[in-house]
């Protein structure tokens, strides 16, 4: 997965005839996944239009400070939290000299002073204006406050002069803003989660399934993809939308959950079972819809599905390998024999007794059991749960 997936990049567009080019960097930083907001200054828009960078960024362009209707939308102190990164492309001589000073008089200044991202710039402007020691004295004050400068390249210009002072090109204005972003705890790492129930087929219209809603496994998915790693996501049907990043693969029963998870499982570092695996399936699936008869009691024959974490277990080399326990009683001390006797290296534990967390909600709350002992990890959101979860088995890894 790119460094730049799921980041939220901020891109200030001000007046310069390289405007043009912050349409291909837009365009770039969504090809690899970012989410792209573009705020464009007055003198940005007399060179590129606002929709086209609405179109391209997917979000709508921000343009004014004093607009009471933007600012319901996205305030710019709310703007300027959600940003991971601000990159001013093409940066002008007079954003240069308004930034350096502090000055906060319109949305992109404003934005730079109340984030806490970093900031970088790329130059754009004239061979003599770029010299100019006050813009020189700018770039240096820019330097002392942390500010990143990326360029400005040397050689023609738009102008007919030739010297420093062009923008660097989009490719490599996007590769200098990845390296500004901290690699994720898992970058390089393959990371695969079961997750979602699994439906056994009784007949072509019927099946044997459970309420697992997918809700924990996803989220989880999503913070192992923000972390860095490259994630596949073999989820039972669910009503989820698949998380940015994740390659997702689709099965329904657990044979062919146990068959997806075999291959993905023997190129990867992690692997996580957070399915509902119906643990027992029908012994006979019928080819035709089965008829109701004369008897008041039906019987149906189950035999017992393979255990798809104990069998992925055994694999010789094996990943790391996360498993998940509900319980209504003895919750660690069942977790802690299912560590032992599935061969895995940590179980998350949770306490099915109470109706308010676990399975179908939003909370979670769980005991993550491994051979050195417990760690207790409070209420939260599946959300924020799984980013610990994952910064924890981060840490187990590294
Ligand atoms: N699991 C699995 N394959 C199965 C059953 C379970 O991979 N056929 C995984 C689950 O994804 C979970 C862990 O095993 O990570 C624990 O599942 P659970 O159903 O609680 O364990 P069981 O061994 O079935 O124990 P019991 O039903 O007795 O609690």
């Amino acid at each position: 997965m790119h460094r730049l997936t799921n980041r939220h990049i901020l891109i200030g567009i001000t007046g310069g005839i390289a405007a043009y080019k912050a349409a291909e960097l837009t365009r770039l930083f969504k090809g690899v996944g970012a989410e792209v907001r573009v705020v464009l200054t007055d003198a940005g828009a007399e060179f590129i239009t606002p929709l086209t960078l609405q179109a391209l960024s997917g979000n709508p362009v921000h343009q004014s400070l004093l607009d009471p209707e933007a600012e319901q939308g996205m305030g710019h102190i709310e703007l300027a939290r959600w940003a991971d990164l601000i990159i001013v492309a093409p940066a002008t001589a007079d954003f240069m000299a308004r930034l350096s000073s502090g000055m906060a008089n319109d949305l992109l200044t404003t934005l730079c002073l109340a984030t806490d991202a970093p900031i970088a710039l790329a130059p754009a402007m004239n061979q003599a204006m770029w010299r100019d020691p006050r813009t020189q004295q700018n770039l240096e004050a820019l330097l002392s406050q942390g500010v990143n400068i990326f360029g400005p390249g040397s050689g023609e210009q738009a102008c007919g002069d030739t010297g420093p002072g062009r923008m660097l090109e989009p490719t490599q204005i996007m590769q200098a803003c990845a390296n500004l972003i901290a690699a994720g705890p898992l970058e390089g790492k393959r990371v695969v989660i079961t997750a979602g129930p699994t439906r056994e087929a009784l007949d072509p219209v019927r099946f044997i399934s459970n309420h697992s809603s997918g809700k924990m496994g996803y989220a989880l998915a999503e913070a192992a993809a923000k972390a860095g790693a490259a994630v596949t996501l073999i989820s039972g049907p669910v009503a989820l939308a698949t998380p940015k990043g994740v390659q997702r693969v689709g099965v329904e029963s657990a044979q062919e959950m146990l068959d997806a998870s075999l291959i993905a499982a023997s190129a990867a570092d992690i692997f996580i079972g957070a399915a509902a695996v119906a643990d027992y399936r029908p012994v006979m699936v019928a080819d035709q819809k089965i008829k109701k008869g004369a008897e008041e009691v039906m019987e149906i024959l189950l035999t017992k599905n393979p255990d798809i974490i104990a069998t992925i277990a055994t694999l010789e080399p094996r990943p790391f390998m996360v498993g998940f326990a509900a319980e209504t009683e003895n919750v660690i001390a069942y977790a802690r024999s299912k560590l032992e006797r599935k061969g895995l290296d940590l179980v998350i534990a949770n306490d099915v007794s109470q109706s308010d967390i676990g399975f179908n909600s939003d909370d979670n709350e769980v005991v993550v059991v491994g051979a050195g002992g417990e760690i207790a990890m409070p209420r939260a959101s599946k959300a924020a749960l799984a980013e610990n979860l994952i910064a924890l088995i981060a840490e187990q890894i590294n």
